[in-house]
């Protein structure tokens, strides 16, 4: 099987590295000091590269995070006929340029489709503008069942007709799609980015209720407004789109990642250590920053971004419930957890979007983490240390989680599975580094 970092796109990109390893390794107890620069947010990359797919025209964007996860997503729009070009400057960060005046809806890898959820969103936009799509199941992340019915209910609504068989999503709306008036039966992220991109260019007026209103939505839109959509309710449960006006090209620089901000917020209070966070916003994290100043995650924010250390009360125990922005969030559940192995007193982590999303625990048992699960549950006692282990990164975010652990452990942690960390973070390990951690890949 090939892998991404191997394609000849890939190795043309600016940040292909020829040697990305497949395990880390952490020397644990080095105190964090410097600046880390937050990247451009991948949740907000990826639907924004496949909203190039709506228009003939130049999409330019900047601050586009290094990740696996966006080097697949290029490879995939490639497949598909788009001209993608990368660019990089001090300034703007990564830049890439996609240009779809030519589309061929018939060319998807299934190897590429496998690797990565968010390749879902091409069915919404390829339907869209080329009246049909064929799109192998997605992947990703299993963290749950992930289903795609809200999509397809979505797409049925706006008048395609959808069939899945053998594996794969056959939609076709030759006459094209129309508006609908669609209500969420839960505020899918993924369901409300797909909808949206089919809405812009179907005839008439869309509505979008109990839609998400995650701030890479917000980002979404603002692009695709400049690219000449007409879009109402940005930030709210309920987006309108007028749809059916042809899309010019636009420039937009993608938000800076509220995930990596907490990530590494959590990372610095842990390891008892104060870090600017270049770029961050703070006001990004909705629920998650007044939970995490409890924990004893105090953010300062500054003109550059946010200062992150430990409050001077020390971490404490806290209890997080996983909600729909702008409650907290699910991708930081993991990270979240991490540092509470070792806070005062005990946290109660439940898990309310994925029913998966625990297998992290195993890992941070292993290094001594004081752990139950009970249900959707999870209790976490603080113990004075985590200790070294070999652990494995099931997903993205249990793999910025399993990081972390390191970071604060006594002795030497072996990180398996880094492709994970790789598909969700810009160079987050040499980051660190930069920022004072201890830490190398290996291929052994
Ligand atoms: C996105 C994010 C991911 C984040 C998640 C929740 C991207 C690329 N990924 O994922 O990092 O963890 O939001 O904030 O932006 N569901 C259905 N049917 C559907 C769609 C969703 O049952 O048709 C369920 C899912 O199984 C899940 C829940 O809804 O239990 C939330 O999923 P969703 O918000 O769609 O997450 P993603 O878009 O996959």
């Amino acid at each position: 099987m090939q892998h991404a970092y191997e394609s000849s796109l890939v190795t043309a990109s600016p940040w292909w590295r020829p040697d990305p390893g497949t395990s880390l390794v952490i020397q644990g107890g080095h105190r964090l000091a410097g600046t880390y620069p937050i990247s451009g947010a991948k949740n907000a990359a990826l639907p924004l590269m496949v909203s190039a797919l709506l228009t003939p025209h130049l999409l330019t964007l900047h601050n586009v995070p290094a990740n696996l996860d966006v080097a697949v997503l290029s490879n995939l729009l490639h497949g598909l006929g788009v001209g993608v070009s990368w660019s990089k400057n001090a300034r703007m960060g990564l830049s890439l340029t996609l240009c779809a005046d030519q589309v061929r809806p018939a060319f998807i890898d299934r190897d590429l489709v496998g690797r990565m959820r968010a390749s879902v969103l091409l069915l919404g936009a390829l339907l869209a503008r080329c009246g049909e799509a064929s799109l192998p199941m997605p992947g990703g992340d299993a963290i749950g069942l992930r289903g795609i019915d809200f999509h397809v209910a979505g797409l049925l609504a706006m008048g395609a007709s959808v069939d899945i068989a053998g594996g794969v999503i056959h939609a076709r709306a030759p006459q094209g799609l129309h508006g609908a008036t669609i209500i969420l039966p839960s505020p899918s992220v993924g369901a409300t980015e797909n909808l949206l991109l089919a809405a812009v260019l179907a005839n008439g007026t869309t509505v979008i209720g109990n839609a998400a209103r995650e701030p890479e939505i917000a980002d979404l839109l603002l692009c695709l407004q400049t690219m000449g959509a007409r879009v109402e309710g940005i930030g709210s449960d309920v987006l309108t789109v007028h749809g059916g006006v042809p899309l010019t090209g636009a420039v937009h620089s993608v938000m800076p990642d509220r995930i990596e901000l907490g990530t590494v917020a959590c990372a610095a209070a842990l390891m008892d250590s104060e870090i600017l966070l270049r770029h961050a916003r703070a006001d990004l994290l909705g629920a998650a920053g007044p939970v995490l100043a409890n924990a004893g995650v105090e953010l300062k924010e500054v003109d550059e971004g946010v200062i992150a250390r430990r409050s001077s009360l020390g971490l404490t125990g806290v209890d997080i419930e996983t909600r729909p922005y702008p409650g907290f969030a699910t991708d930081l559940q993991a990270p979240a957890m991490a540092m509470l192995s070792t806070a005062r007193g005990a946290s109660a982590i439940s898990e309310t979007i994925f029913e998966q999303r625990f297998r992290h625990v195993d890992e941070l048992r292993k290094m001594g983490a004081n752990i139950a699960v009970r249900g959707q549950t999870a209790w976490v006692r603080g113990v004075e240390r985590l200790t070294a282990a070999r652990v494995m990164a099931t997903d993205v975010r249990a793999a910025a989680a399993l990081v972390l652990a390191g970071l604060g452990a006594t002795g030497e942690t072996v990180l398996d599975g880094l492709d994970h960390l790789d598909r969700g973070y810009d160079g987050m390990t040499e980051k660190l580094v930069a920022c004072g951690a201890v830490m190398h890949r290996t291929t052994v």
